[in-house]
């Protein structure tokens, strides 16, 4: 399937000179969002990679976790924007293509040793991803996989992170 096709190109979006890749338009065709699913799930199946849970980075990282989560068998995990989680959290701070921001985890979202595949809609500078890996090591997790379905090459972004599979469906 074409998901090129199914993502819309916002220029000057949220500031000028940023092509914002927006994944609306993916989300709201039901063929698409099936395939994105099932191929990020499967892709992960044969690449022999297993999850005790999937994490989420906010906000785009909660709508494509939790289904592959579904579907890997896993648990979910959410990495939230700072303040919002009730209980103990880890805190990382990371620069954005288009700022910096702060990421937490609950100190206790995972078992220990337990196997962490991390699911965003899409890597830019890999700033997001990054320090999310830091969260997930700091709790006791181990990352074992990241799945996008975007990839700005560009922006070098999986050269922070670490070396396990790292899968992607749409290359710009
Ligand atoms: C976007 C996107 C990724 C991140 C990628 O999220 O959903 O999480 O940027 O950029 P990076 O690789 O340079 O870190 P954003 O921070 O815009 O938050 P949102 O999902 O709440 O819109
Ligand atoms: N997050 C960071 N860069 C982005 C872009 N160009 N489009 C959509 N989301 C993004």
């Amino acid at each position: 399937m074409d998901l090129k096709s199914l993502i819309r190109d916002i220029p000057d979006f949220p500031k000028p000179g940023i092509v914002f890749r927006d994944i609306t338009t993916l989300l709201r065709n039901p063929e698409g969002l099936r395939y994105t699913i099932d191929t990020l799930a499967q892709k992960f199946q044969q690449a022999g990679v297993g999850a005790d849970y999937v994490v989420g980075m906010e906000s785009r990282g909660f709508i494509f976790g939790p289904p592959i989560a579904y579907q890997l068998g896993a648990g979910f995990v959410p990495v939230r924007k700072p303040g919002k989680l009730p209980a103990a959290v880890y805190s990382a701070e990371y620069d954005l293509e288009y700022g910096t921001d702060t990421l937490e985890v609950h100190q206790d979202a995972f078992t220990p040793n337990s196997q962490v595949v991390i699911i965003d809609d899409l890597i830019a500078t890999g700033g997001t991803a990054a320090a999310t890996v830091k969260l997930v090591e700091q709790a006791g997790g181990q990352v074992v996989g990241l799945g996008f379905i975007i990839e700005l090459r560009a922006l070098g972004g999986r050269q922070q992170l670490p070396d396990v599979p790292l899968i992607t469906l749409v290359d710009y």
